[in-house]
């Protein structure tokens, strides 16, 4: 795995945040409580909030926990709760035990934390971050129980258009590759769900020479997508014709035991949305015509039919590029801005800048203004030119 030092290095935007929290100590005497996958990217953010004067209570997400990234935050003073899991009960256990410390602020990453808290809600309870789509949309029905502000760190244009649309795509090829060894030259790869996300992973796909259709159920966004010169055919062709099929959409059962006839021999599906449920794998397995399950390379499990037919699916339909063998995640770069943004958010809030009504709400634009002229500064400065 990338050493932290490469990383928080890498993280330019975020140590220059760090060195401001020395001295302003936003979080000073605040718990920050978080449920988020641990790797050194989040150990940045983390680090960071610290700087503030932040104790900070942090367990991971389900299967994306990296231990050297756990051992690290623990030596550096981080209250680290539980390790690599993949069991929910467990995974269960250790969200309970981020809020039994009340965290002042919580940093949610899927809303596991705020959809615990609002059964056993605390007064002490300031606020927080929710940074993925999945947990807004999880969030949202709540918002009335929370009752306190809540910023939605993926709504933000920055993080949409560096984190989702240019990241995402980069890092889940780079996943493909690394994990199949297969080429994507001439491979039909069909991509479910034309968000941000599924922009950038048809975008990398296809500059990667792969021949890509898109399935999405908002007609809009399927039109965007024949715009921008992808075969758009209807869900039975989308599914039939692929050799690899990319799920990026945050809802459940996208691809399900149901599809098992339309699949074809030796088809390769991914998941890149946040939870693992958009392939049922735990139902393609239960299917009666399924007669083995073999892992003929890490991160890779082939389902054999009884008709002879393959299915490989990889890391077990998690989250296909923070989980698996040496999983990188999205560049450093995508995420010390959208950290930043975390940070700032978290700062906001801490400071009573933001209203009791802001909850599950996108950052406020005057925050995505300061962390765009940050960045723009900061590489700026380091070419040479006027900030
Ligand atoms: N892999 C990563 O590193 C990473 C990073 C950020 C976000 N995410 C996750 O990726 C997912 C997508 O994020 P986004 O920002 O693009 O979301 P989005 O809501 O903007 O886009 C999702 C799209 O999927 C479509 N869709 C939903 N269900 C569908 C179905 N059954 N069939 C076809 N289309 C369907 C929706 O209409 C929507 O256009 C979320 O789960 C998000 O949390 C992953």
């Amino acid at each position: 795995m990338p050493n932290m030092n490469w990383i928080i290095q890498s993280c330019r935007l975020l140590a220059e945040t760090a060195r401001g929290f020395r001295r302003t100590r936003p979080f000073d005497g605040l718990t920050i409580g978080t449920a988020i996958h641990l790797e050194p990217k989040t150990a940045a953010l983390l680090l960071t909030l610290m700087e503030g004067g932040a104790r900070v209570v942090a367990t991971g997400n389900l299967m994306t926990t990296q231990p050297e990234t756990v051992a690290a935050l623990r030596s550096r003073g981080v209250k680290v709760v539980g390790e690599l899991t993949g069991d929910p009960e467990t995974h269960e256990s250790y969200l309970r035990e981020v809020l039994d410390h009340g965290p002042d602020l919580i940093l949610d990453n899927g809303g596991d934390l705020f959809a615990r808290f609002v059964k056993a809600p605390y007064d002490s309870l300031l606020g927080g971050t929710e940074e993925t789509t999945s947990g807004r949309e999880r969030l949202l029905p709540l918002r009335d129980r929370i009752n306190r502000p809540l910023l939605v760190i993926n709504d933000s244009p920055i993080k949409q258009m560096a984190e989702n649309e240019h990241a995402v795509g980069q890092s889940v090829l780079e996943s493909f590759m690394r994990i199949t060894n297969r080429a994507t030259n001439g491979r039909r790869v069909t991509v479910i769900g034309y968000g941000a996300c599924g922009r950038g992973v048809a975008g990398n796909f296809a500059r990667a020479h792969a021949r890509v259709s898109v399935l999405e159920s908002d007609p809009v966004r399927r039109l965007n997508a024949l715009f921008d010169g992808f075969a758009v055919p209807e869900r039975d062709r989308a599914i039939s014709s692929a050799d690899v099929i990319v799920t990026v959409t945050g809802s459940p059962g996208v691809i399900s035991a149901d599809d098992i006839p339309l699949l074809t021999d030796g088809v390769i599906l991914a998941n890149a949305g946040h939870l693992p449920w958009e392939i049922d794998v735990a139902g393609l397995l239960k299917h009666p015509d399924v007669v083995s399950c073999t892992e003929p390379t890490e991160g890779v499990k082939s389902l054999a039919l009884n008709d002879g037919k393959h299915i490989n699916v990889l890391t077990d339909g998690h989250i296909v590029n923070l989980s698996g063998p040496r999983p990188l995640g999205n560049s450093a770069e995508s995420m010390d801005l959208g950290f930043t943004l975390q940070a700032r958010c978290l700062e906001s809030i801490a400071r009573g800048h933001v209203s009791l009504g802001d909850c599950v709400v996108p950052v406020p634009r005057d925050i995505d203004a300061q962390v765009a002229r940050d960045y723009i500064a900061l590489v700026n400065r380091q070419a040479g030119l006027p900030g």
